[in-house]
């Protein structure tokens, strides 16, 4: 299957030299919006949101009108005709033949996708469930750029939901491929980083540890970055409150912190930074998702740009081989083609919607 689109599904679906020229240019933007203002009058982008949102809705909408184009979509499924039993493949087909531009996010690993394979446009994923967030990536990578003048040499520290959070598993899986970035994962055992993603770090040639003690490890840190325990991917409210709460970061912990730590959140916040840190000139949160328009301004200009003819799916079909992971867009749109990777391990297959690692 072949595409005339750029898609962003996954970063690592690109060089480092691509997303750090996306990186390049939202920082330009940021120095001189105004230069920026009419590059994509005439164009349309959509936004297709099956799943809440606040910072990446806004932010891709006020990025296309700020570039002078216009938008259009839903933020409610259910004021939609998905409401209706629509699927993805026919509402990508009937709204990219609206739009220059689609963003999707969804709750399903794998949805971006599935929309990429029938799509009209560029799809870029704004979030599909667990699994990746590659805007926001782009976001964070602007927020070291500009807030600790580099991309590698760091120590970061990622603290919480490491399991369900998806922009911890895209954030690393682009800091790996810079040289010298060592990672320190703060987590309960249950909420820890998943191991393809583990692998993929050690793959790329970077190291990580794994501890549950965020005191403990703050002070080692050049960059915190906080998440939310995730409530909505936990099979019971029971299995979520057991892990609400473990980790608070308040201004005592904050003193054990190097003077140019800096605190990241990708947000919505609940209750893991208390408001008393907002005060610290360290916390960047809100300052990282102000920088989310540039960034997604300049990914909106180099895909609306770039034409390129790809593969959409470079797996292979394994005859009757499905994917296992319950929240794969594969076990919930019957319709679309089955596909996996080769792990390197002749008994691994790995589904190429969500990653997830099948034993045959
Ligand atoms: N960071 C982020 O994805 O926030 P929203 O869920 O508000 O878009």
């Amino acid at each position: 299957m072949f595409s005339e689109f750029q898609h962003l599904i996954d970063l690592s679906d690109y060089p480092v030299a691509w997303w750090k020229k996306v990186v390049d240019l939202g920082e330009r933007i940021k120095n001189d919006p105004s230069a920026y203002a009419h590059k994509c009058e005439g164009k349309v982008m959509a936004t297709l949101f099956y799943e809440p949102s606040t910072r990446t809705q806004m932010s891709f909408q006020t990025a296309m009108i700020r570039l002078g184009g216009q938008i259009i979509g839903f933020d409610n499924p259910a004021n939609s005709s998905v409401s209706k039993g629509e699927t993805i493949k026919d509402t990508t087909k009937i709204v990219s033949s609206y739009a220059d531009v689609l963003v999707i996010r969804h709750p399903v690993a794998g949805a971006a996708k599935a929309a990429s394979l029938t799509a009209d446009c560029p799809v870029i994923n704004a979030g599909d469930g667990g699994h990746l967030h590659p805007t926001q990536t782009l976001t964070d990578l602007l927020t070291l750029k500009i807030e600790k003048k580099k991309l590698s040499g760091l120590t970061i520290g990622l603290c919480g939901d490491l399991l369900n959070g998806r922009t911890v598993h895209s954030l690393c899986k682009a800091l790996s491929c810079l040289p010298d970035n060592k990672f320190v994962f703060i987590s309960t055992s249950a909420l820890g980083m998943p191991a393809y993603i583990k692998d993929i770090i050690k793959a790329n040639g970077s190291s990580f540890t794994e501890v549950n003690d965020l005191e403990k490890a703050i002070g080692d840190l050049d960059v915190l970055y906080m998440t939310r325990i995730q409530e909505e991917r936990f099979s019971s409210r029971e299995e979520y409150l057991k892990q609400k709460n473990t980790y608070i970061l308040d201004r005592r912990k904050m003193l054990n912190a190097r003077k140019d730590m800096i605190v990241m959140h990708p947000l919505p916040r609940v209750d893991e930074i208390s408001v008393e840190v907002d005060e610290d000139k360290r916390a960047m949160y809100f300052t990282q998702a102000k920088y989310g328009v540039y960034v997604r301004m300049a990914l909106i200009l180099t895909i609306l740009e770039e034409k390129q003819i790809s593969e959409t799916l470079k797996g292979k079909i394994y005859g009757g081989v499905r994917c296992n992971n319950p929240k794969c867009i594969t076990n919930h749109e019957e319709y679309l083609p089955k596909s996996f990777r080769s792990s390197g391990d002749e008994t691994l297959l790995e589904c190429e919607y969500c990653d997830e690692r099948i034993l045959i």
